[in-house]
């Protein structure tokens, strides 16, 4: 049997459910369709997506201002669609869910309410390669508090020599003058997944806050986010969650937080909806994430988020979170022999969908675009040197990893 075939063959025993998605036409190399990996950046489109999206876009020629109660969904309470299947992706209850805005928005609007630095707490922990949003927020943050950035933020790195972080670590520098830990579930850059309960846990030992930013952890792998005792999360739903460029983000707060007198930015859409329309000066906030949310939500956004999300509910993460590990262990072994280093760790346990590569005799944007117009393989560069593959469980397949490390053989070679 030649590798192709092996892979071929293992699609046929494990296939995923490319059936789902529009996959975009390769522009080279002898395949019709793309290798695609780059559903850790922008996850392919739902077909079902399309006509969802235009049925609530025809509400809207069919009934005007009507739609926001009469539409098949109607509009007013639209966004209560989304955060069934929201909460159960995350391990959240219903009332700690509400997908709102964009994630590094949320992740401002958390830290209103969950950031609240006193002189002898006010340090923020973030990892050194937290993606580069979260460090202006909390840089920005710490200055509107009116502290020093260079002082106040407190950057993880890795030992030297090493890529990843240890938990033990990271949990060695929540000191008491912590105020808030807020690190990537799954580091962007690296692809590592983090300890969340145990890091949680230490961050509460020290006395701090502690908030996820699980933009590579959402549909990426199953998360317990009420159990483990997060008090807040913000994700995106454009990577693994295929929700379209932009597409909204999700938000968690823990329930033991809701209904408290934490403070937070209101508008008309933090106050109650069975009495929004009295109009009232003062606000009645209910005791759900959806407190935090500011404005009407945008239902043209919010309906590729809802079609994703059903088809997460309907699969299963945890069915997901299986076929991605046999997928990655398996594109994990055709690089084996490459000149290249893997640098996300090798444990299943503390990686999710992405590994991540470093390579060398080439920058990394170089090498994606030698295999985008070589091969039709879509991978993701981080210049200059780390390039990012993500097979992803619902549409990529065995041969698609085949047709990567075969290209990046006869690149690199
Ligand atoms: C880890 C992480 N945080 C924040 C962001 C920024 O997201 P947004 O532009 O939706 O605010 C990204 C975007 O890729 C990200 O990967």
């Amino acid at each position: 049997m030649t590798a192709e075939t092996e892979a071929l063959s293992l699609d046929a025993a494990d296939a995923g459910h490319r059936d789902l998605f529009d996959v975009p036409p390769a522009q080279g190399g002898d395949y019709p369709e793309v290798a695609y990996f780059a559903g850790n950046s922008l996850g392919l489109r739902p077909t079902a997506t399309r006509a969802e999206l235009l049925e609530d876009l025809d509400a809207w020629a069919a009934l005007g201002v009507e739609g926001h109660l009469d539409a098949a969904r109607p509009w007013l309470p639209y966004h209560e669609l989304l955060t069934g299947p929201a909460s159960r992706l995350v391990g959240a209850l219903p009332s700690e869910t509400v997908v709102m805005n964009s994630l590094t928005v949320n992740l401002h609007l958390l830290m209103v309410s969950f950031y609240r630095p006193t002189r002898s707490r006010h340090r923020i922990v973030i990892e050194d390669a937290a993606f580069p949003s979260d460090s202006y927020a909390v840089r920005s943050q710490v200055a509107f508090h009116g502290y020093d950035a260079e002082d106040a933020v407190i950057r993880l790195r890795p030992r030297p020599g090493e890529d990843s972080l240890r938990t033990a670590d990271v949990v060695e520098q929540l000191g008491g003058d912590v105020a808030l830990v807020l690190l990537g579930g799954v580091n962007y850059l690296t692809g590592e997944l983090m300890d969340i309960p145990t890091i949680t846990k230490a961050g509460h030992a020290a006395g701090a806050v502690v908030g996820w930013d699980l933009a590579h952890a959402a549909g990426n792998v199953p998360l317990a986010l009420h159990d483990w005792d997060v008090d807040f999360a913000a994700w995106c739903s454009y990577k693994y969650l295929n929700s379209g460029p932009g597409g909204l983000a999700g938000v968690f707060v823990h329930e033991r937080h809701l209904g408290t007198d934490l403070p937070r930015f209101e508008g008309w859409w933090s106050t109650e909806a069975a009495t929004r329309f009295e109009m009232t000066p003062e606000s009645r906030p209910p005791a759900s994430a959806d407190a935090w949310q500011v404005s009407n939500p945008p239902i043209f956004s919010m309906s590729p988020v809802r079609t994703s999300l059903e088809i997460f509910d309907k699969i299963g993460i945890e069915v997901l979170r299986e076929r991605s590990v046999r997928l990655t262990a398996y594109l994990e072994k055709l690089l084996a022999s490459l000149p290249l280093q893997v640098i996300t760790p090798t444990d299943p346990a503390r990686r999710g969908a992405q590994l991540s590569l470093r390579v060398t005799g080439m920058r990394a944007g170089e090498l994606s675009r030698r295999l985008r117009f070589g091969y039709g393989v879509i991978a993701d560069a981080r210049e200059p040197d780390v390039l990012r593959l993500a097979p992803v469980p619902l549409y990529s397949t065995y041969h698609d990893c085949w047709r990567a490390a075969t290209a990046l053989a006869e690149v690199m070679g």
